[in-house]
């Protein structure tokens, strides 16, 4: 399956996997390769097996190392995300969670991101259901229809996966992905606008403060809360709207 000719998307993915080697990494590898494989793009990959011991004892944006900062910056920018963590007490890690809670909260919006997870059981499956989807629904992101999950049992001792119906799970999720990631919003454009909004939020941003959300992005174009407001109730909007 391929798209019509095009820019590269700007592919981010993350890896909340703390081991090296990592199944999650290994997990959101095959997802990115077989991604590539039908339609080019250009990858960050942010491996929580490299930063992780750079997060812990930051609660503002700006305390954190050049070097994450900038792999939020690059969350903030990309047409689109795939994000995996180990499963920890039947969530995503501490970890995972407290990178997202630096990313600026409106940087997501529409933004599809495929969701993955490995865990030791089964039974956790739902974990992409439960926890995951719940946390980028927050940022209004367009969490792609098909999750990806893997239990210990999928790899190999090197964490290659054997699992073939892993990796029919794997190609299901890219099939289903590529018509979304084809209308990622506005490609290429997202990364000057939102390049703005980093800085800003790398300057003093904490946990939960927000950006001004007038001029959002172009290509996602969120609707005006007050124009919808004013069609509902049949009200002046406060604002103007072009
Ligand atoms: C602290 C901790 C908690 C875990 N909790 C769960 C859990 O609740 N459910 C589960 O299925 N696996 C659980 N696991 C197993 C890991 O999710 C699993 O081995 C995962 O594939 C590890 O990923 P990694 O190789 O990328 O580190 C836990 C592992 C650790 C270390």
């Amino acid at each position: 399956m391929s798209l019509s000719p095009q820019k590269p998307l700007n592919i981010v993915a993350v890896s909340g996997g703390l081991n090296n080697p990592s199944k999650t990494e290994s997990l959101v590898q095959a997802i990115l390769n077989e991604l590539s494989e039908a339609t080019p793009i250009n990858v960050h990959f942010i491996k929580f097996s490299e930063i992780a011991h750079l997060l812990g004892g930051a609660i503002y944006r700006n305390q954190l190392p050049q070097r994450v900062q900038d792999d939020l910056a690059a969350v903030e920018a990309a047409d689109a995300l795939i994000v995996g963590t180990p499963v920890y007490r039947a969530s995503f890690t501490g970890l995972f969670k407290h990178f997202f809670d630096f990313v600026e909260q409106t940087a997501l919006v529409d933004v599809p991101v495929l969701l993955a997870a490995s865990g030791g059981s089964d039974r956790h499956a739902l974990v992409l259901e439960h926890q995951l989807r719940p946390l980028f629904s927050f940022f209004q992101a367009q969490t792609l229809p098909i999750g990806v999950y893997a239990t210990d049992r999928d790899f190999t001792p090197e964490y290659t996966i054997h699992s073939e119906l892993l990796r029919d799970r794997i190609t299901l999720a890219i099939a289903r992905a590529l018509p979304i990631l084809e209308w990622a919003p506005a490609k290429g454009q997202r990364a000057n606008v939102i390049k703005e909004k980093s800085q800003q939020a790398a300057q003093n941003l904490g946990i939960n403060k927000q950006i001004e959300q007038e001029d959002v992005l172009p290509s996602a174009a969120v609707p005006s809360l007050d124009a919808a407001e004013a069609r509902l109730h049949h009200k002046k909007p406060k604002t103007q709207v072009a």
